[in-house]
């Protein structure tokens, strides 16, 4: 094994630990605030930059929509592919390996966008931001982020990130410092998106938007 492909594995592994573990409960509660707030029953909905696809899987459980698992790094593919049929949810599960700044997807093809905690890592936002404007159907509905649902549950994952790594809460809103609201903003309108909205609270935050009907 390559440097770079160890690396990519522990990534994968770390995280998939991670969100098993102490971020477990945050998956249903944003999955459920999204799914809600679609507006929709059913459709497509890609979980972008998904690791192991809790989100997306969290999102499928509850609802008719089909999910695709879209990350950069296959070795958290391999745990999205595990977790959906450990889930019973094999048959309307697909993962793809991609980078959303060039997203392996026609235009106007998904209903539901949801991402978390991906957006630090993408190196051009304007064009991670427009490509999700283009596979986005007329009415389709986006959140992009990183949240951890409610305060009572962000303070828990604090508790326990802590025990494990006592770094972790000061790097989570070192993040949030470095990359502030306004930098957002600018991708947003480079990328020609309009009607967005950005939530920006204690729980985390999230770029909401919709396509207008043509
Ligand atoms: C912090 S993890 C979050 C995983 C998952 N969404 C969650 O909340 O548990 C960030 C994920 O984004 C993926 N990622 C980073 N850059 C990406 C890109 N340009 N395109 C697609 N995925 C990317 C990483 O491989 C990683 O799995």
């Amino acid at each position: 094994m390559t440097k770079e492909t160890t690396d990519k594995k522990e990534l994968a592994d770390m995280m998939e630990k991670t969100a098993r573990g102490p971020f477990a409960p945050v998956y249903p509660i944003l999955a459920e605030r999204f799914y809600r707030e679609s507006f929709l029953k059913k459709g497509l909905c890609i979980d972008i930059g998904s690791g192991g696809a809790q989100l997306g899987l969290a999102i499928g459980k509850i609802s008719d929509f089909e999910i695709i698992s879209l990350d950069i790094n296959k070795y958290a593919l391999e745990y999205a592919r595990k977790n959906a049929m450990s889930m019973g949810l094999g048959a309307k599960f697909s993962a793809l390996c991609g980078d959303v700044m060039e997203l392996p997807l026609d235009s106007e093809s998904v209903d539901l966008c949801v991402s978390r905690g991906s957006f630090w890592f993408w190196e051009d936002g304007v064009k991670a931001f427009a490509e999700i404007y283009r596979i986005m159907k007329p009415e389709a509905k986006a959140f992009i982020g990183c949240g951890f649902g409610t305060k009572e549950i962000l303070e828990k994952v604090i508790e326990q990130m802590k025990a494990l790594n006592p770094e972790w809460n000061a790097k989570r809103l070192k993040m949030f410092q470095d990359n502030p609201v306004e930098k957002y903003e600018g991708f947003l309108q480079a990328a020609k998106i309009k009607n967005y909205t950005i939530e920006d609270n204690e729980t985390g935050r999230y770029i909401i938007f919709s396509k207008p009907l043509n």
